[in-house]
């Protein structure tokens, strides 16, 4: 949820710092926060808001001297945005300071153990028990102090760590909290991800849980908790340095609207080989899919809507029950899932916490788990028994548009796969399957060109107080994800519903002038979605239409958007598009803070 860096080199710390704060602002932008080494004492600076307010405070890093350094940018959970609560947290004594990413559940008891003793608390974080566990458990050895730190903390860490009687070097741990080391030419980093720290070396150390790591200026040391040293393997980053800038753009989020069709044929064409779909990746086989008694699909919020596709695509094609849940609400569920059973957890970062704790509840349970997920190394790719990774290069913007289409991606080349090995597909079914998915992304482009009309059709109802989404089937599932989409960025209020469940209930919202957005691009249930959308216009609703080239929602859309043809499990994929469009173009037109929206972080790792 915050983004941590960490630094140690020839060059004055603080600057290069706030330069990788930057690039981790979309991990939580309502405080941050540097530490830097200097004179003989740990000097800090910590500013409520924006990072811009820390660069002001410090002249962009400048003011703080120093070599050596860690920093923070902050995504509030235990006490509200305050230069106090930001971080780095400092020891009483000032030996010790501490950037944290996660949660410490102990905190409380631990909090009153060591106010019993005597330590003042200044900020009502959890964190904050850290900087005072240094100090109460030091005696000079510093590993000794971390190892007892980290056997007293109950929860998540990504941990970088000052202390003022080792200036030559600075230290960090993780646990289920994302942190890599980057290993530089006579410097050395921690950050949350690549992105950070990708200017100054794509050499990497991926960390296992409670694996401690020493960094100096010439070299870094990993140790286990019996302090032996764990030899690492360096991994490189192979994705290119403008994948974390905004090339131009004027946010993020329209850039990656914009690589949709570069991160689709990353995730598919390597998958087939020959006409056929290869999954190098996985290792379940034909008779492992014969087994298979149900597949369940965990995830949250957009990834959820992928799950929520994939339930009638793999329903469809596999003849399996797919059953697709909330992650946070399937770890607590007592699910009845056990070894005969598939999961499916779908994530972009590989860290959201309700998906891994699901996950791991699955896999208590003794299922199989397959993930989908974009960040290679993150820990629910590490917890999955087989991932297929989406290729969609890093995601900067909070609001998910290019993973949400690769992990769709994914899915059809999952079901596509099962459904063959499950000889469900005629030959024939299965050539036009694959000749459809490797057109995906010229038909992706070819909507993408459709920009002009979804940017009027914005600026004529970004004044709208609600916008409701309706569709049958898959086109249901696209509705949820526009809903999302439009609503998560623009805050204007949105409701998605089955098409057909309106008259239930929810139709009493819509009055003269409501826009309702009409998605029929399942030909079977055109005239169905269409008869739907007439329900609402004659209650006076403005109606949008989302079609497939050769149906014609005339007879009741007051505006029309036309999407190419194709296979039909594929059009989700095509439909989402203009949606993602609409949400940015109507956040755009309200002004609204496209990449960093009001109380969100991109990737959560709290409960
Ligand atoms: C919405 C969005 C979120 C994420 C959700 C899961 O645009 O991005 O709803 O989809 O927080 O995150 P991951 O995929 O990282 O597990």
């Amino acid at each position: 949820m915050c983004g941590i860096v960490g630094y140690i080199g020839g060059s004055q710390a603080a600057p290069i710092l706030l330069e990788s704060l930057e690039k981790l602002e979309y991990r939580g932008y309502d405080s941050a926060g540097v530490a830097v080494y200097n004179k003989n004492a740990i000097e800090f600076a910590k500013s409520k808001g924006r990072l811009v307010n820390l660069k002001e405070k410090t002249n962009n890093g400048e003011d703080l001297k120093g070599i050596v350094g860690i920093g923070h940018t902050r995504w509030a959970t235990h006490g509200e945005p305050s230069d106090l609560n930001a971080h780095p947290h400092l020891s009483s004594s000032g030996r010790f300071a501490v950037v944290h990413n996660g949660i410490i559940e102990n905190y409380i008891s631990l909090k009153k153990k060591l106010c019993d003793k005597g330590f003042e608390f200044i900020s009502e974080t959890d964190t904050e028990v850290i900087a005072h566990l240094f100090e109460y458990y030091y005696k000079g050895d510093i590993m000794d102090t971390i190892i007892k730190v980290i056997d007293r903390v109950e929860g998540s860490y990504a941990l970088g760590v000052l202390c003022s009687d080792y200036p030559d070097r600075f230290f960090a741990v993780r646990k289920s909290s994302p942190m890599i080391v980057g290993l530089g030419d006579g410097e050395n980093f921690i950050s949350s991800d690549v992105a950070a720290i990708i200017k100054h070396t794509r050499d990497i150390y991926y960390l296992e849980d409670n694996e401690i790591v020493v960094l100096k200026a010439d070299g870094v040391k990993v140790y286990n908790t019996d302090k032996e040293e764990v030899k690492k393997e360096v991994s490189k980053v192979t994705w290119d340095i403008d994948a974390a800038e905004k090339g131009g753009y004027e946010h993020f989020m329209m850039k990656e609207i914009e690589e949709q069709p570069t991160a689709l044929e990353k995730t598919i064409s390597p998958r087939i080989k020959d006409g056929k779909i290869v999954l190098d990746d996985i290792s379940l086989t034909t008779e492992d899919i014969k087994k298979i008694r149900k597949i369940y699909i965990i995830a949250c919020g957009s990834a959820y809507h992928v799950g929520v596709v994939a339930k009638y695509v793999i329903e469809k094609m596999c003849r399996i029950s797919v059953e697709t849940q909330v992650a946070s609400e399937f770890r607590y569920c007592d699910p009845i899932v056990g070894a005969n059973d598939l999961v499916i957890a779908i994530s972009q970062s590989g860290e959201t916490a309700d998906t891994l704790a699901a996950l791991k509840e699955a896999k208590n349970h003794g299922a199989r788990i397959l993930s989908i997920v974009n960040v290679v190394g993150s820990a629910i790719a590490n917890a999955s028994d087989d991932v297929l990774y989406t290729w969609a290069g890093p995601e900067i913007a909070v609001a998910t548009t290019k993973a949400y289409s690769t992990q769709l991606s994914v899915i059809y080349l999952l079901a596509t796969y099962m459904a063959d090995k499950l000889g469900l597909l005629t030959s024939g079914e299965y050539a036009k399957l694959i000749r459809d998915l490797q057109e995906l992304p010229a038909k992706v482009a070819e909507v993408l060109e459709n920009k002009d009309k979804i940017q009027y059709l914005a600026s004529k109802f970004f004044n709208c107080h609600s916008i409701f989404f309706i569709g049958r089937n898959l086109d249901y599932a696209v509705a949820l994800e526009g809903s999302l989409k439009l609503k998560e960025i623009s805050y204007i209020h949105s409701e998605a519903y089955a098409a057909g469940e309106l008259k239930h209930g929810t139709i009493s919202l819509i009055e003269d002038g409501t826009l309702v957005i009409a998605i029929a691009t399942n030909n079977d249930l055109f005239d169905k979605t269409v008869s739907n959308a007439k329900e609402v216009k004659a209650r006076g609703a403005v109606v949008m239409g989302i079609a497939t080239e050769k149906n014609d929602m005339s007879e009741v859309a007051d505006y029309e958007i036309k999407i190419p043809d194709t296979s039909d499990i594929l059009l989700p994929s095509l439909t989402v598009i203009p949606l993602q469009m609409f949400g940015y173009y109507v956040a755009s037109n309200k002004g609204c803070d496209i990449d960093k929206p009001r109380n969100l972080a991109k990737s959560v790792t709290v409960e």
